[in-house]
């Protein structure tokens, strides 16, 4: 990155944060920065700074910024291998709650809520369960709570389930919906709130027992990724889960100590 492309950049961030308050001045530059060319080619102007009037005058096209830089890119039962380890390795021990708080942090258009309901259902557990579904991305959060997704993915999705260790048949999950989109069972979104929450911004969900906040801290730097790491420590209750995406981890974060392994190659820790 130039020193000017650099410069452009850190004005744009700072137009978005004044004019809107969604601050993106912590996000981990070289994907954020792939995203700004996505928004310079489909504005169709010839830089970073060109877009800030357009950011600041037109809330349509901020409000395309924003999906941009969002990401809500999920699918069922992602990383299936994880949802095997999960099922080993954490239901027993939620098995022996009364009842059960869990948090998705940045559900985007929720299918890992979903998927989760599911499996706490086939493992006996949701009927006992409150959720907590979060994103910053308005437009994910609503496609979340319609629970409606394209027929195309069913196929991907089975088979996904199928490997995440199913215990049933994924179609006793969902009807058709129009000729090209199924729609989820309404129980599985009974114990479901589905919310705006920033995690740049907001504050802690007290007494939660798990919280997943899978993909989401690899669009974070390091500065930020210790905010929210410290915002999960304190919405936990002692000796509860935390589950990060494949590719994050808590090595070297300032909660590093705080938490067990219980599966470093599937991301899931014990706060000790
Ligand atoms: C790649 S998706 C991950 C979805 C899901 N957790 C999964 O693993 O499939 C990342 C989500 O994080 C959300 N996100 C990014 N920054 C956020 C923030 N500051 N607060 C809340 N959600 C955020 C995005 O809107 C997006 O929906």
């Amino acid at each position: 990155m130039t020193k000017t492309e650099e410069i452009e950049i850190n004005l744009l961030l700072d137009a978005i944060y004044r004019k809107y308050g969604y601050d993106f001045r912590n996000y981990a530059r070289a994907s954020l920065k792939r995203r700004i060319q996505n928004c310079i080619l489909r504005a169709e102007v010839n830089s970073v700074s060109a877009l800030i009037p357009l950011i600041l005058h037109d809330k349509d096209f901020f409000s395309e910024v924003l999906v941009q830089f969002s990401v809500p890119v999920t699918e069922m039962f992602r990383d299936p291998i994880f949802y095997h380890a999960f099922r080993l390795q954490v239901i027993p021990y939620l098995q022996t709650y009364p009842f059960i708080k869990i948090w998705h942090a940045g559900c985007a258009t929720g299918e890992e809520v979903y998927s989760f309901a599911i499996m706490l259902k086939e493992e006996g557990l949701y009927d006992r369960t409150t959720i907590f579904a979060t994103d910053f991305n308005e437009e994910a959060l609503n496609t979340a709570k319609e629970g409606i997704y394209r027929l195309a993915n069913v196929k991907y999705y089975t088979n996904n389930y199928q490997k995440a260790g199913g215990k049933s048949t994924f179609s006793d999950y969902y009807y058709a919906g129009g000729y090209d989109s199924v729609i989820m069972d309404a129980s599985l979104k009974k114990n479901v709130t589905f919310a705006h929450h920033n995690l740049v911004s907001d504050g802690v969900f007290g007494e939660m027992h798990l919280i997943l906040c899978r993909n989401v801290l690899i669009y974070f730097d390091k500065q930020l990724q210790n905010r929210v790491l410290n915002l999960f420590r304190n919405s936990l209750i002692r000796k509860g889960f935390l589950c990060l995406g494949t590719c994050e981890s808590l090595q070297f974060s300032s909660v590093e100590n705080a938490f067990e392994e219980i599966e470093p190659e599937y991301k899931i820790y014990r706060l000790s």
